[in-house]
């Protein structure tokens, strides 16, 4: 079942709605934040990527967002006038109301805070201010022109905000071009993130471009060193767009490029719900994972495309209730569960669902990749109609996922059960068995069922056999190419209420 899917509202209202003139009065303030912004970002619990994170004890929001002890309900929106702007008198009750119709809605353009948009001035401070301005009211909106490139730096937009809120890129956006230009006070893990918010939208028709190129050549990044090798050195990359512990988030119609890391990060968020993104990187681009989920519930990705160096779709601990439809991977290295279960941990992700996928000239298809010694479940993954055309590794379940030649095998692993593959077809590369099951020694995986799983040879010949170490299921058709390594019924040794504490 797919998650409500509300009309978007075009971006001819935004056009149409440019009501919003600078003023003095919020030149000023900006500046004053700006510089304030600077000190807190620098010390920010958010440069550190722990999950759970405590509250931040220097939270970023109190500077420039709305009390939080204002209910959304009963506060009265600041007006916009207020701080100098001319705006509609009236807040819209509907929160995304129909532009053609009423005149009601809050734009805030970035331009009229000061914003250049020549692509090499710095326009954060007007971004900021936009933002604050957008948050104190009822469904404003936060708009990047099209026709215009912004250059802005590391930015926590914070919450709690006026639910509705809209931050719109019509133009372009990026970052500084490359370390070299990264402001040496900015975290480099991160560029633009959404933190502590609730019904917020991040749309757009225009591009949100990362310039990744001089991070993914870095020396130490993977064969970028002398003579193809890498060599050791700072090597902290900033994922794109982030959204931290947040709830109700949309994303939609943007194209998101050439990321130095992850595209999109979404941690400790619940209600998400993303449609119609492009997400593109080179194929040789180094960790430029399309989407990736940490301790993320109720998940929905629609009608995406995404081509990059890495997991195309990267599932973590902590998430549940996805579901994917309609997402073009490749190149790529797949749709990916893990890797779970690292140093010991426990991992939990269930109720996982992918469905008409396309995934073409990728390293891995289908993935669950765990460590030795974790503990925890991933459980009710359902994959359907998936078509793959010259995949490595399509359907893959690896439980000794080890990034150095020196993991040991541990009695604990992450428990891998209930697994579909239905109407899995397509073509792969001979150069790994198509199907590979490499279950824990000690918890087998069970209950694996695959239906109409038909995978020929994109080029040449099968050399491997499919693989099944300690893997339970049933075939309810006839596999191809054969698999008779799938063990029938369910271990002995496997306690029944194992779900490992999830
Ligand atoms: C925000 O809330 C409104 C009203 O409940 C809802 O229709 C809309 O889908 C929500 N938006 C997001 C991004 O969750
Ligand atoms: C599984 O997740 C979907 C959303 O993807 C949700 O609608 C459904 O209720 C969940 N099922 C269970 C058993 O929680
Ligand atoms: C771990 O166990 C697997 C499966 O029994 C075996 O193939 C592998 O060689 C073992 N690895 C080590 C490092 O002992
Ligand atoms: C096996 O997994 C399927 C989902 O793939 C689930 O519906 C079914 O209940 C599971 N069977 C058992 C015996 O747990």
């Amino acid at each position: 079942m797919k998650m409500n899917k509300r009309p978007l509202v075009g971006a001819v209202w935004a056009i149409t709605f440019l009501v919003i003139s600078t003023s003095s009065v919020v030149e000023g303030r900006y500046h004053h934040y700006h510089k304030r912004q600077k000190k807190v970002i620098g010390n920010s619990p958010l440069a550190v990527e722990v999950f759970p994170a405590a509250p931040p004890a220097l939270s970023p929001s109190l500077e420039y967002s709305p009390d939080p002890s204002h209910s959304p309900q009963t506060s009265i929106p600041s007006s916009p006038a207020a701080a100098g702007i001319s705006a509609p008198p009236t807040v819209p009750s509907d929160p995304y109301p129909d532009p053609r119709s009423s005149g009601t809605s809050c734009i805030f353009d970035v331009t009229s805070f000061g914003a250049v948009g020549d692509g090499t001035t710095d326009d954060t401070a007007a971004f900021r201010a936009a933002w604050k301005a957008a948050c104190a009211v009822k469904s404003g909106t936060v708009l990047a022109p099209s026709g215009l490139s912004f250059m802005i730096t590391s930015t926590i937009f914070s919450g709690p905000c006026n639910p509705g809120l809209v931050f719109q890129v019509d133009g372009l956006l990026m970052p500084p071009n490359g370390p070299d230009c990264w402001p040496k006070t900015d975290s480099v893990r991160q560029w633009l993130v959404f933190y502590r918010l609730d019904n917020m939208t991040l749309r757009g028709s225009g591009t949100i471009d990362g310039n990744g190129e001089p991070w993914w050549d870095l020396p130490c990044k993977p064969h970028r060193g002398p003579n193809g090798k890498s060599i050791p050195g700072p090597c902290d990359s900033p994922s794109m767009i982030r959204f931290f512990l947040s709830t109700n988030v949309a994303v939609s119609g943007l194209r998101i490029q050439n990321s130095p890391m992850f595209h999109m990060k979404f941690d400790g968020c619940e209600g998400v719900f993303i449609e119609r993104l492009s997400i593109s990187s080179p194929k040789l681009s180094p960790n430029t994972d399309g989407i990736h989920l940490e301790n993320t519930k109720s998940v929905g990705i629609y009608d995406s495309m995404i081509a990059n160096g890495d997991d195309c779709i990267s599932i973590g601990p902590g998430c549940s209730d996805v579901d994917i439809d309609g997402v073009t991977c490749g190149p790529s290295h797949g749709i990916s569960i893990g890797s779970l279960g690292v140093h010991n941990s426990q991992a939990c992700v269930s109720n996982i669902t992918v469905r008409n996928a396309v995934i073409r000239e990728s390293d891995n298809g289908l993935r669950i990749k765990t460590w030795q010694g974790g503990t925890g479940s991933v459980s009710g993954i359902s994959f359907q109609n998936i078509q793959m055309e010259n995949v490595r590794n399509c359907i893959i379940v690896d439980q000794y996922y080890c990034l150095s030649r020196a993991c040991r095998n541990e009695t604990s692993a992450v428990y891998v059960t209930d697994l579909e593959f239905r109407n899995i077809k397509g073509t792969y590369n001979v150069m790994n068995p198509p199907i590979h099951f490499a279950c824990s020694d000690t918890i087998a995986c069970t209950n694996i069922t695959m239906s109409e799983v038909e995978l020929l040879p994109h080029e040449g010949q099968l050399v491997d056999d499919p693989f099944c170490w300690n893997a339970y299921g049933t075939q309810e058709t006839l596999t191809i190419p054969p698999i008779d390594c799938l063990l029938d019924g369910m271990p002995q040794s496997l306690a029944e209420s194992s779900r490992y504490g999830c």
